[in-house]
């Protein structure tokens, strides 16, 4: 059965791959991280859009069946142009229209938050996405560029973290939100610190569940979905790629997957 190809501008979207691993154990896939260009969040749209095609190709010429785009800054600069130039050759999947969807059935007439990169903020694609809705909802944004850093340097759950957590959050962008949303591949990490800072006043929407529930509706609608193995116990053989490799990338990525796998260093950009 053909895999589900994912790409991502670095490991980050490990947390994403993990949920869609967890809810679709039979699928196989096949990730690109491109760690000669991270972080996606600083860089312009015009510089995502080009890398984004060009790994689309390697996800096409490995015949995944469905591409997805865990990468919140990817999604926010290059879905449309990945969308066509994929054209039929396989569905192409954002992160930002299944969370848009979802905030439409729960949080009409009410107050949302969300946080991300620069890129994906500066977008401001959710809040057209959100308006379009014309469900009364009103999204409030807030870049916090220093997370992404901050996470990946190892310092979450502790008490450097809580501080710059909550000189962000305190922010008055985001007063009086009824939910926030975690628009960016890394803060799932973060998530329970996120959870803690608002004591239960305000519910913290992680992206990965919602995305992963949407890949499966969408395979499951066209009849896509890989069938269980003959033998139970053979696991699908997930390919992970980097365009840059080095151990302290596939270190990390015990902590965005849950456990250490395996690089495989594919150069895409020499
Ligand atoms: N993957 C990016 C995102 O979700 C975060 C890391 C980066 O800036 O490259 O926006």
């Amino acid at each position: 059965m053909a895999p589900i190809g994912m790409f991502d501008s670095g490991i980050g979207g490990l947390t994403v791959a993990r949920a869609v691993a967890r809810r679709l154990p039979h699928e196989r896939l096949v990730y690109f991280g491109d760690t000669a260009h991270l972080p996606y969040g600083e860089k312009s749209a015009a510089a995502i859009q080009a890398y984004s095609v060009k790994i689309c190709d390697l996800l096409l010429r490995q015949g995944c069946k469905l591409i997805m785009i865990p990468c919140n800054s990817a999604s926010a600069a290059a879905y449309e142009l990945v969308r066509e130039y994929v054209g039929s050759k396989a569905r192409v999947l954002n992160v930002i229209d299944p969370i848009v969807a979802h905030l439409g059935r729960a949080y009409a007439g009410r107050r949302v938050g969300l946080i991300g990169t620069r890129q994906t903020v500066n977008s401001n694609i959710y809040k057209k996405k959100v308006d379009e809705l014309d469900a009364g909802i009103e999204l409030v944004s807030l870049a916090t560029p220093l997370l992404v850093p901050m996470i990946e340097e190892g310092f979450f759950q502790n008490a450097i973290s809580d501080d710059i957590i909550a000189a962000y959050l305190g922010s008055p962008a985001l007063a009086g939100i009824d939910a926030l949303v975690l628009a960016c591949t890394h803060y799932p990490l973060i998530k329970e610190q996120i959870a803690r800072y608002y004591a239960g006043q305000v519910a913290v929407l992680d992206a990965s569940d919602v995305v992963a529930a949407d890949a499966e509706a969408y395979l499951r609608a066209h009849g896509l979905l890989a069938p269980p193995p003959d033998d139970p116990a053979t696991a699908p053989a997930h390919h992970f790629y980097v365009s840059d490799f080095t151990r302290s990338f596939e270190a990390s990525t015990q902590l965005f997957f849950g456990h250490e796998v395996q690089l495989e260093h594919y150069p895409l950009w020499e």
